[in-house]
């Protein structure tokens, strides 16, 4: 069987270093490895519009975001195919067909959307297509027979239900879609990168990302006025360091290389750690040390996208092929189902001929 990754984005903003650690540098690590016969990478839009129909022109503007975040990344268009959601009918209709498997029940109890609910606070006024939306996302994943879909913790809800959606489309119509896999972070630390104010996770409405389009000078500034240990008030102190969040982005970031070339007092991290702990190391010295780390990260990305974002339409351009080879590849797989599901009438002489037999006796 081929191994064919599918996984995306709602263009909702620009992407940060939470996205980074959490999704997009794994994508680039399974797009060089080679393993994989095909790659799709989509900026759900429509998804997105599911919460934000009041405001189109908001995730309208970030498609271009989302794009240049993905290809100064690393993301490579001639490895991956990168397209937009809204323009794959096949993926509208898929999910209509879906709706017929799945009870309202069943979407009431995905965790994901109960607390997306609760944060937006739309209580008795939900939008159908918002609390429709995992439906929608078995539509996405299936479209493109995935086997693997590379996501953070918080969608394996989502991919138990394309699982469960494809369990009954096969058991009812015969063997057609593909029983897809979560592929989830390696460690913790990457599945879910605090904000620079320590707070669960990095949000734009909180102000606390850095962004893969930060300058060095903001990510200086971020880095310096970033969460530590309250308790570690003088350098002599000992310090804290589970919950001290320039501790927290070493762990997902730093190597021993690093110490080498920016802080050759320490070996490695563990020793960085243990001095902290006994005090006698100043936060501002950890700091500039991780400043150092995520500026280096982030330089060729930055170089990546300067050279992009001289060419705007060529990046629209890159989008409209990733968009046709998806629409084509969507497109094959809808036949399927719908020849599955009885209802590709003009595709199946058998069928007029058959009827015109009955008719005939
Ligand atoms: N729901 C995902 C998110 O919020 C985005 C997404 C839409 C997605 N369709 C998908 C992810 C299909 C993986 C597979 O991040």
């Amino acid at each position: 069987m081929k191994k064919i990754i599918l996984t995306g984005d709602r263009p909702t903003g620009k992407l940060h270093l939470g996205h980074y650690v959490g999704s997009l540098k794994r994508r680039v690590e399974l797009q060089n490895s080679g393993e994989y016969d095909d790659i799709f990478i989509m900026i759900a839009d429509a998804q997105a519009l599911t919460d934000n129909f009041d405001n189109p022109d908001k995730i309208r503007d970030n498609i271009i975001e989302v794009a240049l975040d993905y290809l100064s990344a690393g993301l490579d268009p001639s490895k991956v195919h990168i397209f937009i959601q809204s323009q794959l009918s096949a993926l509208t209709e898929l999910t209509f067909y879906y709706m017929n498997l799945v009870t309202v029940s069943r979407l009431e109890r995905n965790p994901t959307v109960k607390a997306e609910i609760q944060m937006r606070n739309f209580e008795t006024s939900i939008p159908a297509g918002f609390f429709t939306y995992p439906v929608s996302q078995t539509a996405d994943i299936t479209a493109f027979k995935a086997t693997t879909v590379p996501v953070g913790e918080d969608q394996l809800p989502m991919i138990e239900q394309a699982r469960e959606i494809v369990r009954k489309f096969n058991s009812l119509y015969g063997e057609t879609l593909v029983e897809p896999d979560a592929l989830i972070p390696k460690n913790t630390v990457c599945s879910r990168l605090p904000g620079t104010d320590g707070k669960a996770k990095m949000s734009k409405s909180l102000g606390n990302c850095i962004y893969l389009s930060d300058s060095p000078e903001d990510v200086k500034k971020k880095v310096m006025s970033m969460y530590t240990d309250p308790g570690h008030l003088q350098v002599s102190d000992p310090g804290k360091v589970e919950g001290n969040t320039v501790f927290t982005y070493l762990d997902a970031f730093c190597t021993d290389a690093d110490f080498e070339k920016f802080c050759p007092d320490y070996k490695n991290l563990d020793e960085m750690k243990d001095h902290y702990r006994r005090g006698g190391l100043g936060d501002v010295k950890v700091k500039k040390f991780l400043i150092n780390v995520l500026n280096q990260e982030l330089e060729p990305i930055r170089a990546r996208r300067a050279e992009y974002e001289k060419d705007i339409p060529g990046v629209y351009q890159i989008l409209k092929e990733g968009t046709e080879a998806a629409i084509k590849a969507a497109d094959a797989t809808l036949a399927e189902v719908k020849a599955a599901m009885r209802i590709n009438y003009f595709e199946d002489s058998a069928l007029i001929e058959g009827q015109q037999a009955r008719f005939n006796k």
